[in-house]
């Protein structure tokens, strides 16, 4: 899969082409990247991205012609087949957004704004799509541009070794339970005694009761939807209608 940034700081991106799993999927040949800086694509002796704004208020604004030449040398080079900006306005990014990218494939580009943020005609003329990755304000959209990526590429097929992406948080509809590993007990808090036996079946039974329990404490939103989705077990719902009683006497004692 071919991502093309437009930023004003490409050498950021050596932090997933060059780390972990990302890296190794780039030298895999999996994804890859050019960055584009908007400062190549200006006409002035100070090579001047951005401008007051209109208006007035604080903070400069990105100018359009140099994003959207940006846009236009990386299309004539192959890229761009969608148009990406990051903004905290945006829509949020979710899993089921980045596994569409990822079966797409093809190229995404991807405009980092600066400083307030980029001006609206460029956004309403060469972008398709504006993604935020939180609700907070980063200073640049470079961050976010590499959660996207990351999350992306580690969806491509052969870009994890050993783990499947279908057992980690929201593939399932839920959140991922705890992880534990040696030694047996750390500083007297000891491995749940199910994940020791090695009986497989309980194991998963306990992996799916504790993601129930993750999800119902932290995000009861998904758990709604994954009920309106038919997602829930019956067995599913007696563990939930356990846990809640569990919560309900613990909150009673507390009184
Ligand atoms: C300081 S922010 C601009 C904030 C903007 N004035 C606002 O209030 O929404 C500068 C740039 O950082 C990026 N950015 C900041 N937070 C982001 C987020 N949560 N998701 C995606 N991009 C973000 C965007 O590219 C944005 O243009």
């Amino acid at each position: 899969m071919r991502f093309d940034v437009v930023t004003l700081f490409p050498a950021m991106f050596a932090a997933i082409t060059g780390q972990g799993i990302t890296r190794r999927a780039y030298e895999l040949g999996l994804w890859s990247l050019t960055a584009w800086n908007p400062r190549d694509f200006t006409s002035d002796a100070h090579r001047t991205v951005d401008d007051r704004p209109y208006g007035g208020g604080p903070g400069m604004v990105m100018m359009a012609e140099p994003l959207a030449l940006a846009i236009e040398a990386l299309r004539r080079d192959g890229g761009g087949t969608a148009v990406i900006a990051l903004a905290p306005g945006g829509k949020s990014l979710t899993d089921a957004t980045v596994r569409q990218y990822a079966e797409r494939g093809g190229s995404l580009a991807l405009v980092c704004g600066r400083y307030e943020g980029i001006d609206q005609r460029f956004l309403g003329s060469c972008v398709d799509e504006v993604v935020s990755v939180g609700d907070f304000v980063m200073s640049g959209g470079e961050l976010a541009a590499m959660a996207l990526i990351d999350a992306v590429v580690r969806q491509l097929p052969g870009a994890l070794k050993d783990a499947s992406a279908d057992e980690e948080s929201f593939a399932t509809g839920l959140l991922d339970g705890p992880h534990y590993t040696r030694p047996e007990v750390w500083r007297g808090r000891a491995v749940p005694q199910v994940l020791l036996s090695g009986h497989h079946r309980d194991i998963e039974a306990w992996r799916r009761r504790e993601a129930l329990k993750a999800t119902v404490s932290n995000r009861p939103d998904m758990l709604r939807q994954a009920r309106a989705d038919g997602r829930l077990t019956a067995r599913d719902e007696s563990d939930l209608r356990e846990l809640a009683q569990m919560g309900a006497a613990a909150s009673r004692s507390a009184a």
